[in-house]
């Protein structure tokens, strides 16, 4: 019989994030986000995320006068925000060790201009940690997941003025004092990455305020004032909260030459190295110089300012922690099949099957992940997002939902495989561990909960919590430490 490799004290949880699960998006003094901009698109093909995540100055402006949350699915969440104990303690019932949240910036700085705090936010994150240390559940906080204040967009174009770095280091030095008593392990911003695929949601950059042919320009420097910011709050935070872990977060795109044609591999090359520059920024402390060579011979010219190169030198991250949905091929062939991952296009890899959505199902890539990445940074590892999106069917007050217990249990056997090589893997927080709203098509009815929540698209329904099949097995996978799924 395989024996489980899991380490004791394997921090074994879920991930969420406040905007897809909070709701409450105009109460307590909350202040308007970009994820209050994102609206439901009924009639689009689920496969087209870039139309779903299509946002520009005059959707904006809708959605700023709507005061409704009728379009708007990220504004209602599943309203975590008023029954958070009830869904911490479910989280509690299947043995929990950790829970990935994040921080809604505009509950605490509403236009993120302020000089001082929302109390009324601190509030409901200090009650909410306080529940978490009655339960004996760890938080893993994210300070940036998706949700800037929509006013520094508006009024900066978000992460393209490097006045918004002092605005997110006052918020998370605020975070820091309030709540690291509570929060050891802080990860800066949310797949870093994703401002090429989304810059809006990433980093609030609105396209159609980019000068001609500058978007490209802009969004790198968006993309260095993050790094600057991630460096300058991992050193507050060292110096703050001795006993904190800082972590990055990177999408993990794992990329297979569709064949051995060695253009193929060339090409496959190039995008698993791109794949690997941020978080080699923030491990390594200084852009590798292929890429600084790309960059300039594309035009591109970050401007850094005096201490940058210090900054990012000095202040490393202690981990590295990743998403992992989904892999994807590559091919010189321009007529090769694509298909929809994690809001990227691939090439369809014959080897494998997909969701609804596109995304390839691809567990070895998991494995090979995590050996790459270990073999690359030598720091410890977190799995901080995976899970299947899934329709689910609510039969008799539960769901039989073997299709996402088959999907986690033959990732957690290459997770095993992977510790039992040597790779120092200390968590696992599943996506969206309760249903939530979905960030790429901003629906209800993609879940990827072990807890299904009972709304629909549109927002009908009693928001009643209901445990899935799944919800016994990762209970029973936390009590046994993995040893279950061989037995
Ligand atoms: C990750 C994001 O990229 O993917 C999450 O960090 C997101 O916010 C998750 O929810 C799954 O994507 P989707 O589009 O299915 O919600």
């Amino acid at each position: 019989m395989t024996l489980s490799n899991f380490p004791d004290g394997f921090l074994w949880g879920g991930a969420v994030a406040a905007n897809q699960i909070e709701g409450g998006w105009n109460i307590g003094g909350k202040g308007l986000s970009v994820a209050d901009m994102a609206s439901y698109k009924p009639n689009l093909d689920v496969k087209n995320f870039l139309a779903h995540m299509e946002i520009n100055s005059k959707t904006i402006s809708e959605a700023i006068n709507d005061k409704t949350d009728k379009f708007y699915p990220k504004r209602r969440g599943v309203d975590f925000y008023h029954r958070y104990k009830e869904d911490l303690a479910l989280f509690a019932e299947m043995g929990f060790k950790t829970l990935r949240l994040s921080i809604a910036w505009t509950r605490l700085f509403p236009t993120g201009e302020e000089l001082e705090p929302n109390e009324n936010g601190i509030k409901f994150y200090e009650s909410l940690f306080k529940e978490m240390e009655r339960l004996n559940i760890k938080p893993i906080v994210t300070l940036s997941h998706y949700e800037m204040p929509v006013s520094l967009s508006l009024k900066y174009n978000g992460w393209v003025d490097r006045r918004v770095i002092s605005c997110f280091t006052r918020f998370s030095e605020v975070c820091f004092d309030r709540f690291g008593k509570y929060v050891k392990y802080w990860l800066t911003f949310n797949e870093i990455d994703s401002i090429h695929r989304h810059p809006f949601t990433t980093a609030g950059i609105i396209k159609d305020k980019c000068a001609a042919g500058e978007e490209e320009q802009n969004i790198y420097q968006a993309l260095h004032h993050q790094f600057v910011a991630s460096a300058i709050v991992t050193k507050i935070a060292h110096e703050k909260i001795p006993d904190s872990q800082i972590g990055c977060m990177v999408t993990k795109l794992m990329t297979y030459p569709l064949t051995c044609a060695p253009l193929d591999v060339e090409l496959t090359l190039k995008k698993n190295l791109e794949n690997n520059f941020y978080a080699d920024v923030q491990v390594f402390g200084e852009y590798p110089k292929m890429i600084l060579t790309d960059l300039k011979k594309r035009g591109i010219e970050i401007t850094f300012e005096k201490d940058d190169l210090k900054i990012l030198k000095e202040n490393t991250v202690d981990f590295v922690t990743f998403s992992y949905y989904m892999s994807m091929a590559e091919s010189a062939n321009p007529d090769a099949e694509r298909t929809p991952g994690n809001t990227v296009l691939g090439v369809k890899n014959p080897y494998l099957t997909s969701t609804e959505w596109g995304w390839q199902i691809d567990p070895k890539g998991l494995k090979i992940s995590l050996v790459e990445l270990y073999d690359r940074y030598e720091l410890p590892l977190m799995i901080v997002e995976n899970g299947m999106g899934a329709k689910d069917e609510l039969v008799e007050n539960t769901v039989h939902d073997s299709y996402r217990i088959k999907y986690f249990e033959e990732h957690f056997k290459q997770m095993n495989e992977a510790i039992g090589e040597g790779v120092e893997l200390i968590g696992y927080t599943s996506w969206g561990p309760i249903d939530l709203v979905s960030a790429g098509t901003s629906q209800m009815s993609k879940r990827y909960g072990f807890i299904y929540v009972d709304v629909d698209d549109e927002g009908n329904g009693s928001y009643n919590r209901y445990k899935k099949d799944s919800f016994y097995w990762y209970k029973s996978v936390i009590e046994t430490n993995g040893q279950c799924i061989f037995n």
